[in-house]
C-alpha cells in the first residue's frame, strides 16, 4: 500500500492548536478510509529558535525536501519581535519557500453558503465567491538584492542618517513559470486570468506584463487573459469579487490581495493556501501547505483559533500532493456541513448566532461529519 509522507511543523501561536484539529482529521482517513500517512513533526519559526537558536534547523529543512508534502501551522510572535532579523521565526517559513523553490502559492477564496450573511461585504457581493489567488512567492521584493538598512551619514539633507533598502527583482524566466501555474489552473476552472502589477510605475511591472501576455499568446491563447493594476485590483476585489476567476500576481501584491480576498469568505480563520513547486520524483509537485493567517497572538491559547484553514490547507494537500481528490471534497463538504449546522468559531460569530465552540470543539465536529456523509 502507498504511504504518503507528511512533516507537520506546528510553529507558533495558534499554530499548534489548529494542528490539533488537522491530527484528528489525519487520524480519521486513516481508521476508515486506509489511507495511509506517514506522519513526522517537528519545529519551526520561535519554537524552533528556543531549542536551537535558528527559526529552521538545517535537518528540518532537509526533512522537508524530502517527505511526500509539508503542512505548517503558523510562525512568528511578541516574543521573537525584536530578535535579530535573520533569527526572526517568518526567516524559517521564507527559507522554506526558497528553498523547497515552492514559485506558485496558491489561495483560493471561497465563501461558504452559511457565511455570506456573515462577511463584512452584503451577501449579493459574496455569495457563491470562488477566486483563486497565484501569489508567486520565491522572488520579488521579498528577496531581491540589495537589501538591508545602511548607515546613510554623508547624507547632511537626511534626518536620522540611515537608508532602508529592498528590491524589487524579476526574471522573464520567474515570472513566466508562475503564469504557467496560472493558465494551467485557471483552465481547470473558469479559463479567465486576471494578471496584477503595477506597470504604470514599476519597470518589473512592465516585464510582469508582458511576460504573462507571452505565455498567454504563445502557449494558452484559449484562455482568457486580462491585466490591472494592483491598487484598482484591491478596489474591484471589494467591489465585486465575482468579476475575477484566477488571479496571478507578484509575492508582495499576492500577499495584501490574500489578506483582503480572506475577509470576503468571513475570517482570516478560513483561508488556505498551497506553494507548489517543480515535480518530484513521484510526478506530484514538491508542496507545503499552510493557513493564510499567522500565529494570532492576541488569541493564542485560549481555545479560540478557527481551525478551519488549516484544515482546509490539508485538504489542498489530499489533492494536490497525494492525488486523494475525492477525499478533499469529502472533507470540504464535512467543513461545508459543520458550518451550514451553524458551529461557530468566535470569529464566526455575527448577530445572527450560532452554536459557539471551541478550537476542539470545532475538530471533533468536523470529524463526526466526516463519519456521517
Ligand atoms: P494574524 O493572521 O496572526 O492575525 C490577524 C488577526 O486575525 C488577529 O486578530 C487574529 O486573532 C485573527 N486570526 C488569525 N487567524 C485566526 C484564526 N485561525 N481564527 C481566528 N482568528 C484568527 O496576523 P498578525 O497579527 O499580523 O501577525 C501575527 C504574527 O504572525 C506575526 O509575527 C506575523 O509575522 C505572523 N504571521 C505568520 C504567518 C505565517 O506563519 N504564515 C502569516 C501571517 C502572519
Ligand atoms: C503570509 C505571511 C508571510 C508573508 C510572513 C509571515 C513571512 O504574511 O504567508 O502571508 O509575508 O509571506
Ligand atoms: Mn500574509
Amino acid at each position: 500500500m502507498t504511504t504518503h509522507s507528511l512533516l507537520i511543523l506546528p510553529g507558533d501561536g495558534i499554530g499548534p492548536e489548529v494542528m490539533t484539529e488537522v491530527r484528528k482529521v489525519i487520524d480519521w482517513f486513516q481508521a476508515n478510509k486506509g489511507i495511509q500517512f506517514e506522519v513526522s513533526e517537528d519545529l519551526v519559526g520561535g519554537a524552533a529558535y528556543d531549542k536551537h537558536g535558528v527559526p529552521l534547523a538545517d535537518e528540518t529543512m532537509q526533512k522537508a525536501q524530502e517527505v511526500d508534502a509539508v503542512l505548517l501551522g503558523a510562525v512568528g510572535g511578541p516574543a521573537y519581535d525584536n530578535l535579530d532579523f535573520s533569527v526572526k521565526p517568518e526567516r524559517g517559513l521564507l527559507r522554506l519557500r526558497k528553498e523547497m523553490d515552492l514559485f506558485a502559492n496558491l489561495r483560493p477564496a471561497q465563501c461558504f453558503d452559511a457565511l455570506a450573511d456573515f462577511s463584512s461585504l452584503k451577501r449579493e457581493v459574496v455569495a457563491g465567491l470562488d477566486i483563486l489567488i497565484v501569489r508567486e512567492l520565491t522572488s520579488g521584493v521579498y528577496f531581491g538584492e540589495p537589501r538591508g538598512i545602511h548607515s546613510d551619514d554623508n547624507n547632511p539633507q537626511n534626518e536620522g542618517g540611515r537608508v532602508g533598502i529592498n528590491t524589487q527583482r524579476y526574471t522573464s524566466g520567474e515570472i513566466r513559470r508562475v503564469a504557467r501555474a496560472a493558465f494551467e489552473l485557471a483552465k481547470k476552472r473558469g479559463n479567465r486570468v486576471c494578471s496584477m502589477e503595477k506597470a504604470n510605475v514599476m519597470e518589473s511591472g512592465i516585464l510582469w506584463r508582458e511576460e504573462v501576455q507571452w505565455v498567454h499568446d504563445n502557449e494558452y491563447p484559449e484562455v482568457e487573459l486580462s491585466h490591472m493594476y494592483a491598487d484598482n485590483g484591491a478596489m474591484q476585489l471589494v467591489r465585486r469579487p465575482n468579476q475575477f476567476d484566477v488571479i496571478v500576481t507578484d509575492n508582495l501584491f499576492g500577499d495584501i490581495l490574500s489578506d483582503a480576498a480572506a475577509m470576503l469568505t468571513g475570517s482570516l480563520g478560513m483561508l488556505p493556501s498551497a506553494s507548489l513547486g517543480a515535480p518530484m520524483a513521484n510526478g506530484r509537485p514538491k508542496a507545503m501547505y499552510e493557513p493564510v493567517h499567522g500565529s494570532a497572538p492576541d488569541i493564542a491559547g485560549q481555545g479560540k483559533a478557527n481551525p478551519i484553514a488549516c484544515i482546509l490547507s490539508f485538504a489542498m494537500a489530499l489533492r494536490y500532493s497525494y492525488d486523494l481528490g475525492a477525499e478533499a471534497d469529502l472533507l470540504e463538504k464535512a467543513i461545508e456541513k459543520v458550518l451550514a449546522d451553524g458551529v461557530r468559531t468566535a470569529d464566526l460569530m455575527g448577530p445572527e448566532g450560532g452554536t459557539p465552540v471551541t478550537t476542539s470543539q470545532m475538530g471533533d465536529k468536523i470529524v463526526e461529519a466526516l463519519s456521517v456523509l
